[in-house]
C-alpha cells in the first residue's frame, strides 16, 4: 500500500504528517518506510536519522525526481506501507506520486488562501486519477485539516467551505501542538511523546486511515 502525504503548499505539516502516520502504522506492525521526494530540503530522511535504534523501526529514502516510480515499485517488494513525503516544488512530481498512490492525504491548514490551493490540487489530482483508472486501479484522496482549533468559528467554517469540493474530509483533526515540533529533531512520532493531546488525536487518526485502507 502505497499512500502520498501531498500539498503544492510548503509549511502544511507535510513532513510531520508522514513521520508521525509511519510511526503509528510501525507500531500497529505494518513494516512501514518514507520515500522523501522533497530532494532538497530532505526532512523526513533527517528526521530518520535521529531516530534511536531502540525504537520501532521506521526507515525513510531521499529519492530524486525522476528515480520516484522505480524506487517506489522497488521498495513495494519490502514494505507493507510506503509513505510519500511530497514536495511543494514540482506540480509534475506530485501527479506522479498520485498515480502510485493507493490513498493521497492533502493537508490543509483552515484557512481561504490554503483552501484556495485545493483548487488547484484538484485538477491535477483527476488527472492522475483518471490516467490511474485507465491502468485498471484506483486511487483516493482526502482532505486533513491540521493546527486546527476547534474552538474557533473561521476554523469550523473552513470545514463547511472545504465541503463545496469533491475530495473528502477526514474526521480526524490535529491540533497546534508543541509536541510536534519538539518529538521531530529527536526522530519520534507524538506517540512516543509526552503530549496526551497530540498522541489522542494522532492515534485517532491512523485509526481512521486503517479503516478506510481495509475498505
Ligand atoms: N499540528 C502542528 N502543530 C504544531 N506545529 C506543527 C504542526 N504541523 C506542523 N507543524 C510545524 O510546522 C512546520 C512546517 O511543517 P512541515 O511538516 O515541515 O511542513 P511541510 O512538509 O508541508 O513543508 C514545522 O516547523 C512543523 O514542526
Ligand atoms: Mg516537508
Amino acid at each position: 500500500m502505497i499512500i502520498s502525504i501531498t500539498n503544492m503548499k510548503g509549511g502544511v505539516g507535510k513532513s510531520t504528517i508522514t513521520q508521525n502516520l509511519a510511526v503509528c502504522f510501525a507500531h500497529k506492525g505494518y513494516k512501514t518506510c518514507i520515500v522523501d521526494t522533497d530532494y532538497e530540503l530532505q526532512t523526513s530522511t533527517k528526521w530518520a536519522a535521529e531516530r534511536a535504534d531502540d525504537l520501532t523501526k521506521v526507515v525513510a529514502f531521499a529519492v530524486k525526481n525522476d528515480e520516484l516510480s522505480k524506487r517506489v515499485l522497488a521498495l513495494k517488494k519490502e514494505f507493507d506501507l510506503i509513505f510519500i513525503d511530497g514536495t511543494p516544488a514540482l506540480f509534475e512530481l506530485s501527479t506522479r506520486a498520485i498515480i502510485l498512490s493507493d490513498l493521497v492525504i492533502l493537508p490543509i491548514l483552515p484557512s481561504i488562501a490554503d483552501i484556495w490551493t485545493l483548487e488547484k490540487f484538484v485538477s491535477g489530482y483527476e488527472e492522475a486519477r483518471s490516467a490511474k483508472e485507465s491502468m485498471g486501479a484506483t486511487v483516493s484522496a482526502y482532505v486533513l485539516l491540521n493546527k486546527f482549533n476547534e474552538n474557533l468559528n473561521l476554523d469550523k467554517e473552513a470545514i463547511e467551505v472545504l465541503k463545496g469540493f469533491d475530495i473528502p474530509v477526514l474526521s480526524s483533526t490535529l491540533g497546534t501542538r508543541i509536541a510536534y515540533r519538539e518529538s521531530m529533531p529527536q526522530g519520534r512520532g507524538v506517540i512516543e511523546y509526552k503530549d496526551k493531546k497530540a498522541k489522542e488525536e494522532m492515534s485517532c487518526l491512523a485509526d481512521e486511515l486503517e479503516k478506510i485502507m481495509k475498505k
